[in-house]
């Protein structure tokens, strides 16, 4: 069995709940406001290790109140934080987001995210049957040191290139499987698409980002589900009809989970419907890390 080592974002999310998103210049009045544990990185590893799999988090967090709570919630969700490192020059990172009928607004600072550095992935012994997962809260040229160094172990890749940042293709080269939003598809094949936008389209976006064959490309689309590439035949997983209450990290969630079905040996199928199920649970409840599912809650779904 691989382990999941995730590369990423550890932020606190500062969460205000209102009626409706204020306009640009506006003032509204707002419900409450929480502290979630969030961070792309740190949700990614949160989901992975719910799941079952054995994930190891690399990033950076301040020496900071915010760090130190983050600290003591991600290993009580058993994510191994050894390769975690305090950084005294910066802050925790922190997002600030704004939720509103079940959709959000996120303005992220980085802080001690910006400062994960090529010599904290080259920490990680990784082999054979492991798998490494990255985003785009930490510095670009970090992600691909990882991935180099992950390809050269044997371990797959899997990159959601998010928040949407132009890259160039010496990193998508590195990369086994690609889960994106439609924006960030948008992006990178040059094309505008909308989130209704029939299936065909979002297939021919995501053929043109590969010259081989042999890239899974998922492209997930909110209560949607996903279209994926695998061995570039097209493959929909339709979205669960569940009342959403927060949409923040089910992205995240849906790719901690391909991540812990691979490392625990499952097909990228079955991995792909294991994600979209853990996914809809997670946007049922509120906050971005605490909201991820149990692998009971996931196999309660899909008995039915
Ligand atoms: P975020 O940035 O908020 O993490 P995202 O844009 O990266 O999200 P989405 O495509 O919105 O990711 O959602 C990821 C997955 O979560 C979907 O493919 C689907 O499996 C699940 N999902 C999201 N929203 C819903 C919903 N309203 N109902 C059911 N499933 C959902
Ligand atoms: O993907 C959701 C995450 O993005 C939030 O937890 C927030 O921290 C931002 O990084």
């Amino acid at each position: 069995m691989g382990r999941v080592f995730v590369a990423g974002s550890i932020n606190m999310d500062v969460v205000a709940t209102a009626d409706r998103h204020p306009r640009l210049g506006e003032t509204v009045a707002g419900r409450e406001v929480f502290y979630f544990p969030g961070g792309k990185g740190a949700n990614q590893a949160v989901a992975a290790a719910k799941l079952g799999a054995a994930t190891t988090l690399i990033g950076r967090v301040g020496t900071d109140a915010f760090g130190r709570d983050l600290r003591a919630f991600l290993e009580a969700q058993d994510v191994d934080l050894t390769l975690v490192r305090d950084t005294p020059e910066a802050h925790t990172g922190t997002a600030i987001i704004t939720l509103a009928n079940a959709d959000n607004t996120i303005v992220v600072v980085p802080g001690a995210n910006a400062l994960v550095s090529a010599a904290d992935v080259t920490m990680p012994s990784l082999a054979e049957g492991d798998v490494a997962v990255s985003q785009f809260e930490i510095p670009l040229s970090t992600v691909g040191i990882f991935f180099k160094r992950a390809r050269a172990a044997g371990a797959a890749t899997i990159l959601n290139p998010a928040p949407a940042l132009a890259f160039d293709r010496g990193l998508l080269d590195l990369v086994d499987i690609l889960i994106l939003n439609e924006t960030e598809l948008g992006l990178l094949a040059k094309a505008e698409l909308r989130n209704t936008d029939d299936n065909a389209r979002f297939v021919e976006a995501a053929r043109s980002l590969q010259a081989g064959k042999d890239k899974v490309i998922c492209v997930t689309l909110g209560k949607r589900g996903a279209v994926v590439l695998v061995n570039d035949e097209p493959l929909v997983i339709p979205g669960r009809a569940v009342k959403a209450l927060d949409t923040t990290g089910a992205g995240d969630c849906f790719v901690g989970a391909v991540a812990a079905q691979l490392a625990t040996g499952q097909s990228i199928r079955d991995a792909l419907e294991t994600a979209n199920i853990a996914a809809s649970i997670c946007v049922q409840r509120m906050g971005a890390a605490p909201s991820m599912p149990t692998a009971a809650e996931v196999v309660a779904v899909r008995r039915g």
